[in-house]
């Protein structure tokens, strides 16, 4: 199973599956001299992990992560990236097989059970193996190293909607997203979706998602066309993420309704002598290089697979069964989803950041 790589001068590989005893990543190509601690990279785990409330897994994974390579105590005494690759792992401390022995022959709908099983002739029936979004875990390792490699950049991710309800952009406040379960910067949208998922939670269905990541401060030359660009690569990266459906940039598919007048992003000269965009239609993004302005990505994700009602299916030997997905799962994973969203940009934007000045120095 090859292609568990992404980047290129900032190059993340992942390994491990759900239910082996760990996960782990390598980074390969990050700058030398930048300090770096399991503890920079602990806040952003912790974020993802799961059983943070009642609407996420109650899998009890710690998820601490260890540093195993890629890094030195320097002279002054802070602890630094050498330039080689950084070596970062997990143990998995939570894996109770025999919740999935039910399914060991069953290809359960919705997830990969079945694609895995036609390419490779044998699959990990132990919660996915790699398929599980477990592996998401790493990306947001990697992605913790990813921000160190550009610190005057800000990303940050939030739920915009969960099922049919939007949150109230109005409403948009970024000191919102640490106080309830969800990543929701709409204090309103927030309360309603307690009640509404609890509903989802007690009738053991499940919901979808859309999650917005906004990376500030980065700077105008970004990105490499053609079959680099920036929004390429962002988009490639936000739907590698596990159950993400649709990916869109800036306006996305809303540009489809608008007239030219209403989505060209206007410019005019700003106060600092600087060109500025009277609106961001184009999220960022000008033919493959960034423009400047805020970089808008948002993806959709489907309602988790694993729930409790009996769906239609069909076992290995191609006997016709019904298939319910016993085991702890997220009524919607949309949520956990946003740190890992937030993940691939830091990656990605590093990843970029390294190429524009390989090429213009
Ligand atoms: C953070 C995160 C957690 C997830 N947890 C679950 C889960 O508990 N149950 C489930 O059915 N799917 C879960 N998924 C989605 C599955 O991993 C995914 O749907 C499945 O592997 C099939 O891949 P695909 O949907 O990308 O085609 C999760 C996704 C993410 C991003």
């Amino acid at each position: 199973m090859s292609h568990n790589s992404f980047g290129h001068l900032f190059r993340v590989t992942t390994w491990g599956e759900s239910h082996g005893p760990a996960i782990g990543c390598v980074v390969d190509g990050c700058p030398s001299l930048i300090p770096l601690t399991e503890a920079d990279i602990q806040g952003f785990m912790e974020k993802r992990k799961p059983g943070q409330s009642k609407y996420t897994t109650q899998r009890r994974e710690p998820d601490e992560v260890k540093i195993l390579s890629g890094v030195m105590v320097d002279e002054d005494g802070v602890q630094k990236t050498t330039g080689t690759p950084i070596s970062l792992f997990v143990e998995n401390t939570d894996q109770r097989s025999k919740d999935y022995s039910e399914i060991k022959d069953r290809f359960r709908p919705g997830h990969a059970d079945f694609t895995y099983d036609a390419k490779y002739g044998i699959r990990d029936y132990r919660g996915g193996g790699r398929s599980s979004a477990r592996e998401t875990a790493m990306r947001v390792a990697a992605g913790a190293v990813a921000r160190k490699v550009i610190p005057g950049v800000t990303i940050r991710a939030a739920l915009v909607q969960v099922g049919p309800h939007k949150i109230n952009r109005n409403n948009w406040d970024w000191a919102e997203i640490d106080n309830n379960p969800f990543f929701c910067p709409d204090v309103e949208a927030a309360s309603l979706w307690a009640e509404y998922l609890d509903g989802v939670r007690k009738a053991g269905s499940s919901v979808g998602a859309v999650v917005e990541v906004i990376a500030e401060g980065v700077p105008a030359g970004w990105g490499a066309p053609l079959y680099g660009k920036l929004d390429t690569d962002l988009t490639a990266a936000m739907m590698s993420i596990n159950a993400v459906k649709g990916v869109e940039i800036g306006n996305g598919f809303e540009a489809a309704c608008l007239t030219g007048e209403e989505n060209a992003d206007e410019i005019r000269m700003g106060a600092e002598g600087k060109p500025v965009f009277l609106t961001n239609n184009s999220g960022g993004v000008l033919g493959g290089i960034s423009n400047g302005d805020p970089l808008v990505v948002r993806f959709a994700v489907k309602p988790t697979s694993s729930i409790l009602t009996e769906r239609k299916s069909i076992t290995r030997q191609g006997e016709e069964v019904d298939v319910m997905t016993k085991g702890r799962h997220d009524p919607c994973v949309g949520i956990r989803a946003v740190p890992v969203g937030e993940a691939m940009m830091a990656c990605v934007l590093a990843d970029h950041f390294l190429r524009h000045r390989g090429q213009i120095g």
